[in-house]
């Protein structure tokens, strides 16, 4: 393959600590970085967070700390956090931090230059949480609340400086219309192009009445609105308009394959972003993919109603059932870009599964190899059953059924698949009886076979599933005999089966069962 990837999450407010939301979109965004190295791609992967903003600011005020104070303190939570989570990001950028301050004081110079930003004055709704400007017919249709958080919309009325929207709606559209720029799900390109289909307004990009953000270069009384200031994070990450030596990064990576986000920030980055991006003349991102909004126990999350997921309750579901079945569970959990809902009996459900599918099909197949055949892998001499023919089927079907699935951003069905697989071996093991084969000294080369073809399968199912348990399936991989640190050195060598006369190693739950008084 060896082709280049770059994904992004979006940048995450440090208002407070990371909670589930966050963490699922990053460990997706893990998931699939991780797949691609898997299979060779040079591959980048940066998240970060977003600290200018009235909403920072006000939560510092709450805590009576600056607004630095508290991006400093929360955002090293989420640093240890996601290190905690095993998350494989390159770069981690601060958007208070001067490499990025820099690089956007050039950004805006340059659409000063092009003549894109202008002085007016604005007056509207303004949602102080999403820091979103809201139209007079959507503040009204809200009752002029905010969408997300129901707290009352905030009317601004000041002097702005304004970036010409306006002069981009027609390529931005047609970019997304023809998929140049593609959107997913599909439903959600249509919201964009429907709302975005006759927008005329430009979009106010300073404020003068607040004092933390990054100052406009000529007229440094008004600080860059917080989206401008945020978007332009998958570029300045990359050194664009840096003199540092990691500019070439930006030659490298630049346009991202896949900014990964979640649905209520879609319009930001499907229409703000392109906007800017045209107007600095730099290549679109080939893909937005916006994935669905988490409920707790059938609710939205909240901390009041005492279901909200936390960074400790994550911890703690990690401490008990693993961190790899807390990756799987959240892949797992609905269609990626659904909407999912968090509970704890689906947790364990979940967790099972990975127990008595996966975990279970390596442990026998272990286990048999290890007693009929003193652990060592024999031959296919047998002409195949029909039974064999179908399991050959899979095993071969297989990597190229994973490749699609995270092609496409399937994330439900790159975890399933393998799943899949050791199921339809178990079935196989169930129907082929190796127990009894083995009392027949005549079905010899019959046990064999089933023995050679259940390791392969379930070998095949483990490397599948390295991007989503990198622990576990390493592991499982190293019960199989084979040294994890060798796994995936080679991409072209990834999907090789274990050659004849390979040795098994010793088998061992992977899953080990998980006693309901430990879960609390
Ligand atoms: N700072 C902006 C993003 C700027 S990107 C240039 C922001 N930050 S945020 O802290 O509010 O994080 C938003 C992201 O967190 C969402 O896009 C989503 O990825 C994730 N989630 C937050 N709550 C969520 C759920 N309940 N469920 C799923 N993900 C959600 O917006």
């Amino acid at each position: 393959m060896n082709s280049r990837f770059y994904i992004t999450t979006p940048i995450y407010y440090p208002n407070g600590e990371p909670h589930l939301g966050h963490i699922y979109t990053t460990l997706c965004a893990d998931v699939v970085a991780r797949w691609h190295r898997l299979i060779g791609d040079d591959t980048y992967f940066l998240t970060g967070t977003d600290e200018h903003g009235i909403k920072m600011v006000k939560t510092a005020v709450a805590e009576n700390v600056s607004p630095q104070e508290l991006a400093d303190r929360n955002a090293d939570i989420f640093k240890q956090a996601f290190k905690q989570l095993k998350v494989t990001n390159d770069d981690f950028i601060r958007t208070s931090e001067p490499r990025h301050k820099l690089a956007v004081q050039e950004i805006v110079k340059k659409m000063v230059a092009t003549g894109d930003i202008y002085l007016g004055s604005y007056e509207g709704w303004y949602d102080e949480g999403q820091e979103e400007f809201v139209t007079e017919t959507e503040a009204k249709a809200a009752e002029y609340k905010s969408s997300i958080s129901g707290r009352p919309l905030v009317r601004y009325q000041e002097p702005t400086y304004f970036f010409k929207l306006s002069k981009y709606v027609e390529p931005v559209y047609r970019a997304i219309e023809t998929d140049a720029l593609l959107i997913r799900p599909e439903n959600r390109k249509n919201e964009v192009l429907s709302k975005l289909k006759g927008w005329t307004a430009d979009l106010s990009i300073s404020r003068s009445t607040l004092k933390w953000g990054i100052p406009i270069p000529h007229d440094p009384e008004h600080v860059l609105y917080v989206w401008v200031d945020a978007l332009s994070n998958y570029i300045t990450a990359l050194g664009y308009e840096s003199n540092e030596t990691n500019s070439s990064l930006f030659a490298r990576f630049w346009p991202a394959d896949v900014h990964l986000i979640g649905k209520e920030i879609l319009w930001f980055h499907a229409v703000y972003w392109p906007a800017m991006l045209i107007s600095l003349n730099l290549p679109l991102p080939k893909q937005i993919f916006a994935h669905g909004w988490w409920t707790s126990e059938g609710k939205k999350m909240s901390k009041s109603m005492g279901n909200f997921i936390d960074l400790s309750r994550v911890q703690q579901l990690a401490r008990t059932y693993s961190l790899d079945a807390l990756r799987f569970y959240l892949l797992r959990a609905a269609p990626f870009g659904s909407d999912l809902d968090f509970g704890e009996p689906d947790f364990i459900k979940s967790f099972n599964e990975l127990a008595n599918v996966l975990g279970n099909c390596l442990n026998r197949t272990l286990k048999m190899i290890g007693r009929y055949r003193a652990g060592v892998l024999g031959p296919v001499t047998h002409a195949p059953t029909e039974l064999d023919q179908s399991i050959i089927a899979a095993i071969d079907r297989f990597p190229g059924a994973l490749q699609g699935a995270y092609d496409k951003l399937e994330l439900q069905q790159a975890v399933l698949l393998p799943l899949e697989l050791a199921r339809q071996t178990n079935g196989y093991i169930d129907a082929t009886a190796p127990f009894s084969l083995a009392k027949d000294p005549a079905k010899a080369a019959q046990l064999d076979t089933v023995l050679h073809l259940s390791v392969q399968a379930i070998y095949r199912a483990l490397v599948g599933l390295i991007p989503v348990l990198p622990d576990k399936a390493l592991e499982g991989i190293r019960q199989l005999g084979i040294d994890p640190a060798a796994v995936g050195t080679d991409p072209s060598k990834l999907w090789d089966h274990l050659p004849l006369g390979h040795k098994v190693g010793e088998g061992s739950p992977l899953f080990p069962r998980v006693e309901p008084a430990n879960t609390k």
